[in-house]
């Protein structure tokens, strides 16, 4: 069975796609309990479809008891009922399909929930059960095995092994409700498969792979080594991240997908050393494509972006896949907040990325140029690596409060209860409703971008971009059919000569005349 509805049949449609990322707790409530849920995501498609992204990234709603916010999943297919239900999924992609917009979900391979059944029985079953080999489990190290059996680390802080009433220990990478998965056992491997295909059959057009380079250990789990720091967003090397062995399992993965009809992708959330090491999980046997997070870490620097986009560029075309670029998503800071230029910088790096050839991400609220919340008061955050002591930084909570639709406060039409983070008392401006129509706004700002990105496919396109001379911390480039992007990266104006026809500009300014000022933190496209 492959559903696929009316979605347009395109081969290769995600190589310059503008994906959309839904993180679904803080996107729209349908039902008032202040969660964000499927049938306010359901409700809401149309204004995806009107804001002219190709397809939608939904972050975990399967069942989870939520302690990493869904990425500690219980049931791979069954729907958290905080969410919805199987049908309410069912219907999230029919109606995407019927208005054009693919369905990419998220799937967490490397760990589970300590609530699976699986881990359950291998704790219930005891030492040397069978169930125990489907995670990691070990004897410690210690005269009565009181020590961890390694000196990993979980990315959350602390140790990365959590000691069971029986004297075992089992390895979590992330939080102690994350177990990691034996990839060595033949079960978890064909389980996995298993789950790839109940979607696939359900007509999701792909997967967004979590920790897709963890799922291999080195073999006999060997220290790490001492004085690593771990960051999530790191790329050390290290022995539980990025093995050989990772790549068989995407081979394997990559034929399923072609086994189904209407070119289904996966994204690999893939941390690696290097990007040529990144670009392996993409050769052509493999996955698709692969978050660039070496772009979403640079700073707002000319020089920095153009090596970071070049050497992106030059990283892929090995493999012939497509580069990806991103600036936010749920586990960063804003990049308004984040670039330190305000809005004004957040919208020229906005039109930078989208004149990039390649597909784009957008993630939840950018679009409303909403800023990081920092002022969460502790008691209710809800990041687990708040809560521990090193290891990440904690504060993802502050790009994950739900998004504003209309109204003048809270919950801004968010839904009819409350909201499960609070937000900020003057966020009435940043809503869907105030921003429509008015041109100034950043939300029209990219219904216009990504309205050209469809009308001029040569900014998404090709495997290169053309650079032009320009002052000092300007960037300048040329993408096929005639498309110019400039880009003021310093903090005062920069002159030069205009390129063409003016298209469209990160903020209001006048470029009728042929010699132009061109304002700090500002991009521009221009038709030659
Ligand atoms: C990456 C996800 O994006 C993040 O939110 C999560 O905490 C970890 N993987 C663990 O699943």
């Amino acid at each position: 069975m492959t559903p696929q509805h009316n979605v347009t049949p395109a081969t290769d449609w995600w190589r310059d796609a503008v994906i959309y990322q839904v993180y679904p707790r803080s996107f729209a409530d349908g039902n008032g309990d202040g969660m964000g849920d499927l049938a306010g995501i359901r409700s809401r498609l149309p204004y995806l479809r009107d804001l002219g992204v190709d397809a939608v990234w939904l972050s975990p709603f399967y069942a989870s008891p939520q302690a990493d916010a869904g990425y500690d999943v219980a049931d791979y297919r069954s729907i958290d009922p905080m969410f919805g239900t199987l049908p309410d999924a069912e219907a999230v992609i029919r109606e995407a399909h019927r208005l054009d917009l693919r369905i990419i979900v998220d799937l967490v391979p490397n760990h589970c929930s300590d609530q699976h059944e699986w881990f359950r029985r291998g704790l219930a079953e005891g030492p040397g059960s069978t169930a125990r080999e489907r995670f990691h489990f070990r004897k410690g190290r210690g005269e009565n095995g009181e020590e961890p059996p390694n000196d990993w680390e979980s990315l959350f802080g602390g140790p990365a092994w959590t000691r069971v009433p029986d004297g075992e220990w089992y390895l979590h990478l992330f939080a102690p409700e994350q177990p990691d998965f034996n990839w060595e056992h033949p079960a978890v491997q064909d389980e996995f498969r298993s789950i790839l295909r109940f979607w696939l059959d359900l007509g999701v057009d792909g997967f967004r792979v979590d920790v897709a380079h963890g799922l291999v250990k080195a073999p006999g789990l060997p220290d790490m080594g001492h004085g690593e720091q771990l960051k999530l967003l790191g790329n050390q090397v290290l022995p539980f991240f990025d093995q050989d062995g990772v790549h068989d399992i995407y081979r394997s993965w990559r034929a399923v997908l072609d086994e189904y009809s209407g070119d289904r992708i996966a994204v690999a959330e893939a941390w690696t050393p290097t990007a040529e090491r990144t670009a392996l999980y993409l050769r052509s046997d493999e996955l698709h494509q692969a978050f660039n997070f070496h772009y979403l870490n640079t700073g707002w620097d000319a020089a920095a972006l153009r090596e970071a986009i070049d050497s992106s560029l030059d990283a892929m075309r090995p493999v012939a896949a497509p580069t990806t670029w991103v600036l936010s998503n749920h586990d960063v800071v804003r990049h308004r907040t984040r670039l330190g230029g305000g809005l004004d910088r957040a919208r020229a790096a906005t039109l930078l990325m989208l004149a990039l050839p390649g597909s784009a991400y957008l993630y939840q609220g950018e679009e409303l140029g909403l800023p990081e919340v920092t002022d969460l008061p502790d008691e209710v955050r809800q990041d687990p690596s708040f809560f521990r002591d090193t290891g990440q930084d904690g504060l993802r909570d502050g790009c994950r409060v739900p998004i504003p639709w209309s109204g003048q406060q809270a919950p801004y039409g968010f839904g009819d209860g409350g909201t499960w983070l609070p937000q900020p008392a003057d966020w009435a401006g940043l809503s869907v409703q105030a921003q429509t129509g008015d041109p100034g706004s950043t939300l029209e700002l990219y219904r216009a971008a990504l309205a050209l990105r469809r009308t001029h496919p040569g900014l998404g396109a090709g495997e290169t971009v053309e650079w032009l001379a320009a002052p000092e911390g300007v960037l300048a480039f040329r993408r096929p059919g005639g498309l110019v992007c400039t880009v003021n990266v310093t903090e005062a104006p920069a002159r030069l000569p205009a390129p063409g026809r003016l298209l469209l500009s990160s903020r209001q300014l006048d470029a009728s005349q042929d010699d132009f000022v061109l304002p700090a933190d500002t991009a521009l496209w221009w038709e030659e």
